[in-house]
C-alpha cells in the first residue's frame, strides 16, 4: 500500500503555475511501497506520450476506436491548461492520468493503471496528485465521465467521493453510454497539506 506523503512545496501552485511538464522543474514524489521497486509520481514528458496513447487504447478505449493516439497525448501533454501526470517505477509506467484546468471547473479526462499494478493505490494517488493541484488553483469542481460499462471504474470514483450525476445514452462512439460524475472540491482538511494518502 502507498504510504501517505506530502507533496513538496514545488508543488504547490497556483492556477497559472499549474506543474506543467515541459516548463516546470522535474517535480518527483517518491512512494514507497512494500515491495523493492519505488513507485514515483511525475508530470509526464513528451517521450512518454506513445506508451500513455496505447495504455489509453487498451484499458480505457478499448472497442471504441483509438481516439487518445500518441500525436493527441502529446498535445495533452503540451497543452498549458491540462496537467498529465504519470506512476512509474524506473522506466515502467505504471498509469496515468490527466486533468483539463478550466476557470473554476476541471475535467479528468484519463486515468488508468496497468493491471498487474491495480489495487495497490496508484489510481488513488494519482488522481490526489491532481485533486491537490486543482484546490490550490481554486477550482471547484472536478468532473468527468466514464463507460456505463465499466463498473470497476465506478465504484473507484465513488469510493474517492464523486457522486454520479448524469447517464448519457451514446456518448462513445454512438453506441457505449457514458455516466457523468462529479465532486465538489472542499479546501484541504485543517492542519493537513496537500499530499497523498
Ligand atoms: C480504475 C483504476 C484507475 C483504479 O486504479 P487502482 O490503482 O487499481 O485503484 P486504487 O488501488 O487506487 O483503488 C482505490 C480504491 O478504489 C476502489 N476500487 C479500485 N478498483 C476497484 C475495483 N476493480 N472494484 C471495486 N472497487 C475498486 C477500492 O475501494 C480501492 O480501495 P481498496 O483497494 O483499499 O479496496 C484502474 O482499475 C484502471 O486503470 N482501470 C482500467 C482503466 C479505467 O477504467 N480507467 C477509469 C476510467 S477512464
Amino acid at each position: 500500500m502507498i504510504d501517505k506523503r506530502t507533496v513538496p512545496a514545488d508543488h504547490v501552485v497556483t492556477r497559472d503555475k499549474i506543474p506543467h511538464p515541459l516548463s516546470s522543474p522535474t517535480i518527483e514524489t517518491a512512494l514507497p511501497v512494500n515491495e523493492p521497486c519505488a513507485v514515483v509520481l511525475r508530470p509526464a514528458r513528451l517521450a512518454e506520450a506513445r506508451a500513455m496513447a496505447e495504455m489509453s487504447r487498451d484499458l480505457i478505449e478499448s472497442g471504441l476506436g483509438w481516439r487518445y493516439t500518441p500525436e493527441r497525448m502529446a498535445t495533452l501533454i503540451r497543452d498549458t491548461e491540462t496537467t498529465a501526470v504519470v506512476a512509474c517505477d524506473g522506466p515502467r509506467l505504471h498509469g496515468f492520468a490527466a486533468m483539463h484546468f478550466g476557470d473554476e471547473k476541471a475535467h479528468l479526462l484519463l486515468l488508468c493503471v496497468q493491471p498487474p499494478q491495480q489495487r495497490r493505490g496508484i489510481g488513488r494517488s494519482l488522481t490526489n496528485w491532481l485533486l491537490d493541484s486543482a484546490r490550490v488553483a481554486g477550482i471547484i469542481t472536478i468532473a468527468l465521465e466514464l463507460r456505463a460499462d465499466n463498473p470497476a471504474a465506478q465504484a473507484f470514483y465513488r469510493r474517492l467521493g464523486f457522486i454520479e450525476t448524469q447517464l448519457v445514452p451514446g456518448y462513445y462512439s454512438g453506441h457505449v453510454a457514458a455516466r457523468r460524475m462529479q465532486m465538489p472540491l472542499g479546501p484541504p482538511a485543517a492542519g493537513t497539506q496537500p499530499g497523498l494518502r
